[in-house]
């Protein structure tokens, strides 16, 4: 068999009716099945099973009980199933049109790659059906992060969130991959070099039910990030904690030892600081980020620039406020801190080392 259609469902019982007919009209002359992997609450299993008898295209259900892994398990679970030598996986709500999967097809025979994305952010692709302007705001800056966090690795793809892809079954390492959140296209991009092509996808407006993004995916999707960049984020992290008790010593031994008084010596520690952390984290965490981007002292100004208005902010929000609470200034700063740090790493991996 050439193709499988994967589609993870969560109470989409509306939909499954027009999606079945316009894949199979899609897919003529294409030796295609269609695969459900669904983990829904409603009667959306029953009305799967009513669509396959009206239907020529072969349309098989996964109905798990105890979901594992939502909806990249599904995925997962889907590609594992499936039986066809290329699978494309799409939503279930028809923001995706199946009409695009004949030029995903078409991109995959064509150049042989592994994966065909359909991507919103290629000319001709486009984003419109997201519900609303922060969605969209967050889709983008999440792409952005997401990008500066992988440099060379997603193979230049610019819409690794997508939920619209095709795979060459055999060349996708599914015991490797980690079932969690939405982005299983990122997941499986980040694990492993592919060849990657990709075609315009135009997002539909969903067509009914409801959409399962929210908050919680949002933080998956961070804690997916941070599993997968956890080397990157440990050197950063590392390098601050060392910079940070340099700066004690430092400051000790120029107060002690030297008799310097505490304001010269404190400027001294941390110029000291600043220089060192900027040198180690050069060395030893961005140092794949140096081709084709801002030049070092670009790099060192926009660090080192980071820092002090960091540092500046962190403790004019620190002395609002305790000022007039009775919050413990060491619990505030320590929370304070862990904030500063995921901003300082984001602001690292977008901008500083920009390439
Ligand atoms: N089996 C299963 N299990 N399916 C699920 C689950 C789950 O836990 N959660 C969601 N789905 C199904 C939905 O039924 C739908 O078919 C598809 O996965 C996408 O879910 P939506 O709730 O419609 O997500 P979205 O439209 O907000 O997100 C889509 O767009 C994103 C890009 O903006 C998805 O395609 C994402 O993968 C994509 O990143
Ligand atoms: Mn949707």
């Amino acid at each position: 068999m050439e193709l499988t259609v994967v589609i993870p469902t969560f109470n989409e019982a509306p939909n499954v009716e027009e999606l079945v007919r316009r894949i199979e009209a899609a897919t003529q002359g294409v030796d295609a099945e269609i695969l459900f992997v669904d983990d829904s609450k409603d009667d959306t299993p029953d009305v799967i099973r009513a669509t396959a008898t009206k239907h020529e295209i072969p349309v098989r259900l996964i109905h798990r009980e105890t979901p594992v892994g939502g909806l990249s398990g599904a995925v997962i679970e889907g590609l594992t199933a499936g039986l066809g030598d290329i699978s494309v996986v799409m939503d279930g709500d028809l923001q995706h049109r199946p009409e695009t999967i004949p030029s995903m097809l078409e991109a995959a025979r064509a150049t042989g790659a592994d994966i065909v994305v359909a991507s919103r952010r290629v000319e001709g692709g486009s984003s419109d059906g997201l519900s609303n302007g922060l969605r969209r705001a967050v889709s983008k800056g999440s792409i952005k992060l997401t990008k500066a966090l992988f440099p060379g690795k997603l193979n230049g793809t610019t819409d690794p969130m997508s939920g619209f892809f095709a795979v060459r079954r055999d060349t996708v390492d599914l015991s490797d991959l980690r079932p969690r959140g939405f982005k299983i296209l990122l997941e499986i991009l980040a694990r492993k070099q592919h060849e990657v092509v990709e075609v315009p996808l135009v997002f539909e407006a969903r067509q009914a039910g409801t959409s399962k993004a929210d908050m919680k995916q949002g933080f998956a999707l961070l804690r997916q990030l941070f599993d997968l960049r956890i080397s990157k984020i440990s050197g950063f992290a590392a390098i601050g904690a060392f910079g940070a008790v340099a700066n004690l010593v430092i400051l000790a031994v120029l107060t002690h030892w030297v008799g310097m008084a505490n304001l010269p010596a404190a400027v001294i520690a941390g110029a000291v600081t600043i220089l060192s952390n900027f040198l180690l984290q050069e060395k030893f965490v961005f140092h794949d980020r140096m081709a084709g981007g801002r030049s070092t002292w670009m790099r060192f100004v926009h660090s080192a620039g980071f820092n002090v208005v960091e540092t500046a902010i962190r403790t004019a929000v620190l002395w609002l406020v305790t000022k007039d609470t009775d919050f413990n200034v060491v619990y505030v700063q320590a929370a304070l801190l862990v904030v500063g740090f995921g901003l300082r790493f984001a602001y690292h991996s977008i901008v500083v080392y920009k390439q």
